[in-house]
């Protein structure tokens, strides 16, 4: 099959595609045909090795010193189940899925097997391949902040630092889908965007900074790593909520002390691949509640353009890569 491998750490350019052997579906694990994937922010980070400030070495530890120790990156991906292995009951030849591997990547790939019992569900119907590989990797992280140490409620007023972005336009939708306030903050190009996705309020961070105009919300939630407690609290009511999601080391060591000493809550660390959550978001998809938003679409050939594109921090939602099922 052909692979997208990612032969250093390094530009785009890095990223090339070669053959290499199908993987075999192990003991309940199923074979996956892949129909699209996406390039996230995710596998830009570990391609370029630019890993958030702190982070540095004990990422290479993890993801590999000198080069990805998994060479084909891809977080997240919808395709069809080819083979099944010993003792799935879940699955058969011929479903249609949607899989998040998660930091377990490798679906930049036209195969990828996957345990039955991981993020893995079916793919509704109506939900078009290019789409439904745009709804996990945004989404789950949204939906793990929001709900888990956000503790988001209904009526309550939420900012979004980056809502354009692929989580950011996943947090705005299911703030409206959980009946809170969504404040977005984008650039103003996006501004209809964020509004078709149901943001009540929209602030171009070009012309107002949120922190100092005033206003204040129950929960925060940075996408953008720009709005560290100490910008943050002003904008945050007594009980808020911030929720770091791309953060340094240092913001997230300080975060128990501010907490406690601030009656605020600062909480931030890695979102979890759940099956659960997958499953909740393919059916919001399904209804119409939260819309996958793709900002572009690639071939598997260009998959090095893909990397580009997201590259420059500014794509709206997620970029998606199409491969060749015929
Ligand atoms: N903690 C976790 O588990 C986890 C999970 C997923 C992602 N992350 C991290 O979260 C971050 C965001 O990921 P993503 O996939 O959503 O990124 P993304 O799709 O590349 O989005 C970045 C967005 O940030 C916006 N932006 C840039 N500068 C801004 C500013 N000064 N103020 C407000 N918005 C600004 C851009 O909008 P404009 O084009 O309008 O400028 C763009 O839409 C990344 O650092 C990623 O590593 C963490």
């Amino acid at each position: 099959m052909l692979a997208a491998i990612c032969t250093a750490y390094g530009g785009p350019d890095v990223v090339q595609l070669r053959e290499v052997e199908v993987p075999a579906p192990k003991d309940k694990e199923v074979l996956i045909r892949i129909h699209a994937t996406t390039v996230s922010s995710g596998d830009c980070r570990i391609r370029g090795a630019n890993f958030p400030t702190g982070f540095g070495l004990m990422a290479r530890l993890i993801f590999g010193l000198s080069r990805p120790r998994q060479p084909i990156l891809g977080t997240e991906c919808s395709g069809v189940i080819e083979a099944v292995g010993p003792g799935v009951t879940r699955f058969r030849p011929g479903d249609a899925v949607i899989a998040f591997g998660g930091a377990g990547f490798r679906c930049h790939a036209q195969y990828r097997t996957m345990r039955e019992d991981g993020a893995l569900v079916a793919k509704p119907a109506g939900l078009a391949f290019e789409a439904a590989a745009a709804i996990a990797f945004g989404g789950t992280t949204a939906l793990h902040f929001l709900r888990g140490a956000g503790r988001l409620k209904r009526g309550e007023r939420l900012l979004v630092n980056g809502a354009s972005g692929c989580v950011g336009v996943a947090a705005v939708q299911l703030a409206k889908h959980f009946g809170a306030h969504a404040t977005a903050v984008c650039s103003g190009a996006r501004s209809g965007l964020v509004r078709s996705l149901g943001a009540d309020a929209v602030i171009d961070y070009g012309s107002v900074d949120f922190a100092t105009s005033g206003e204040r919300w129950d929960v925060i939630l940075d996408t953008v790593g720009n709005a560290p407690f100490a910008r943050a609290q002003a904008a945050l009511n007594e009980s808020g909520r911030l929720l770091l999601v791309a953060s340094g080391l240092p913001e997230l060591l300080k975060a128990p002390f501010q907490s406690m000493t601030s009656g605020r809550k600062v909480a931030g660390g890695p979102a979890p691949e759940r099956a659960e959550d997958l499953a909740l978001l393919a059916k919001l998809a399904e209804s119409g509640a939260v819309r996958p938003v793709v900002d572009s679409t690639y071939p598997f050939a260009r998959i090095a353009d893909a990397h580009a594109r997201v590259e420059t921090g500014h794509k709206t939602g997620s970029v998606v890569v199409t491969l060749d099922v015929s």
